[in-house]
């Protein structure tokens, strides 16, 4: 049976670097926290006035291009994001029309850190059907536009980037197994509190900040290893596979600990594991998006190999998928 499979990846992250150093002089931390706690040397940001879609359209570009694919022949675009240009349009639609993909429908999904690999495995649902032949998928975030730079304990950790798959029925390889969960019994543990329907922005809201990210990070650095160890140990049963199939892992990159910690959980040798996070901090959706794409254009994945898709985030939600690349 054909499956449905990754036939391009683009990506793009913004050229201004925040480094911990910069951090130091903005709240009370260090760099040696930092890295230590985090794995985090910089990240990247946004310039004033850039917003999601205009990252999310320069890396759709370039996977279409690696696609040698013409927007035309989009038929889907999902965009997986937080952060979105606005409350509505959805920045699929604007991608869409910068694309000129008209061809394309168009929805965002709010699956928070886990946006993209429930993005791929919407998106693969469409194709596996036949009602979709092409679809574009992007994780995209600007995370430092509801970051609180005052708050040491979050403003750390965050960045902002995007990065964009085409996904289309390939001859060999693709998408072996897809698994995705969720508990939201605890979305209290991660959240942004206010700029929705429940306490849209007011005086008020602003002079509490509650327009920024809310974390309780010890509680879910815990929870994080156990589900992201587990999701990878179920799409891989599924798949038929083992740890030791695995020829690249690509977590979510909240934290270098989480995925450390993940990686011994499952027995996966370290080498095998992706790491951006130094460069980038937590990009949310972006974050295994850019990932992907660079393990590819480093080589790090090559034809025939076996890749593992792990994410977790608010929510709470997580998710794996298995590709035979
Ligand atoms: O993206 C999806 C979901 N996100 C996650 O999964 C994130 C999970 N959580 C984490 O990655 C970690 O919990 C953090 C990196 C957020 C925090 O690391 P931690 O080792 O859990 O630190 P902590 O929150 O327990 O704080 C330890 C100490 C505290 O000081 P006291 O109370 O021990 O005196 C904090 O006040 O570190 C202090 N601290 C800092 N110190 C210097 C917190 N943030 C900073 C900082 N610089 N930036």
């Amino acid at each position: 049976m054909e499956r449905v499979g990754i036939i391009g990846i683009g990506e793009y992250l913004p050229k201004r670097v925040l480094t911990n150093q910069d951090l130091e002089k903005m709240v009370d931390t260090s760099d040696e926290w930092i890295i230590t706690r985090t794995g985090i040397k910089e990240r990247r940001l946004v310039e004033k006035g850039e917003a999601t879609s205009d990252l999310a359209i320069r890396a759709a570009k370039e996977a279409l291009q690696d696609a040698k694919l013409k927007s035309q022949d989009l038929e889907l675009i999902i965009v997986a994001t937080v952060t979105p240009d606005m409350q509505f349009p959805s920045v699929s639609c604007l991608v869409q029309s910068a694309l000129e993909a008209r061809n394309a429908s168009c929805f965002d999904i709010s699956a928070a850190c886990a946006g993209f690999v429930y993005a791929i495995v919407v998106a693969q649902q469409f194709i596996v059907t036949g009602i979709y032949k092409n679809a574009l998928v992007i994780g995209a975030e600007v995370l430092s536009s509801v970051t609180d730079w005052q708050d040491r304990s979050t403003c750390v950790l965050f960045g902002d980037g995007a990065g964009a798959v085409v996904l289309s029925r390939v001859k060999r390889g693709g998408i072996i197994s897809v698994y995705l969960g969720a508990d939201g019994t605890m979305a209290d543990l991660l959240m942004i509190p206010a700029g929705g329907s429940r306490s849209p922005a007011s005086f008020y809201t602003i002079e509490n900040r509650m327009h920024y990210i809310k974390m309780r990070g010890n509680e879910l650095f815990k929870i994080a290893v156990k589900i992201m160890a587990e999701a990878a140990q179920i799409a891989l049963k599924k798949a038929g596979l083992s740890c030791k199939d695995v020829d690249c892992f690509i977590p979510h990159q909240a934290n270098l600990r989480i995925i450390s910690a993940v990686a011994k959980k499952i027995g996966l040798d370290e080498d095998k594991v992706y790491l951006n996070i130094h460069k980038y901090g937590n990009i949310s959706s972006a974050s295994t998006a850019t990932a992907l794409c660079e393990a590819v254009k480093e080589k790090r994945i090559k034809k025939g190999d076996i890749v593992v898709l792990d994410a977790f985030g608010a929510g709470l939600v997580w998710g794996a998928c298995v590709i035979e690349w």
